[in-house]
């Protein structure tokens, strides 16, 4: 099983970004324990990180046939991105199910972060667990690809 982790924009100051609200794990650390949580899992996790939507977009778009399924983390596009809602869509259409995924709580913050534009696009959402979020995303994801195969 292969899975792709998506995170965008600003997530590679992790570490040294608002470490009350996003923690003081830096994206390289939670890429390992990613990586070796997905091993114990029985997944190969590819983790990137772009400032571009459009690249997210790209990544998005060509997962089919690489991957299984997606765990994105699209930062500050989750509450923009039409775009990015289109490339899940239609990945998600082609059954390559895709998990959101927060270190914060966005619904819990300011107004302008409640609304997610990629959410309907997604099987799943996982936040405000901190940087665990992203492995507790990997972990559900795992089982909801399990499932779909039985
Ligand atoms: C975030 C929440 C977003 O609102 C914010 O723009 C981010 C990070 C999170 O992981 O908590 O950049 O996606």
């Amino acid at each position: 099983m292969r899975i792709l982790c998506i995170s965008g924009p600003n997530l590679q100051l992790l570490g040294t970004r608002e470490p009350s609200i996003y923690g003081t794990e830096t994206l390289p650390q939670l890429h390992t324990r990613l990586k070796a949580r997905g091993k114990e899992l029985g997944a190969k996790v590819d983790a990137r990180q772009t400032n571009h939507e459009g690249e997210i977009c790209d990544w998005i778009g060509t997962s089919r046939g690489k991957y299984e399924g997606l765990l994105l983390n699209a930062a500050a596009y989750t509450h923009t991105s039409l775009a990015i809602f289109d490339a899940l869509t239609a990945v998600g259409a082609m059954g390559v199910p895709c998990v959101e995924v927060h270190i914060s709580n966005p619904e819990a913050r300011e107004a302008y972060r409640r609304e997610s534009r990629i959410a309907a696009a997604c099987v799943a959402k996982v936040a405000g667990f901190g940087a665990d979020s992203y492995l507790l995303a990997l972990e559900g994801l795992v089982r909801w690809l399990g499932r779909s195969k039985s």
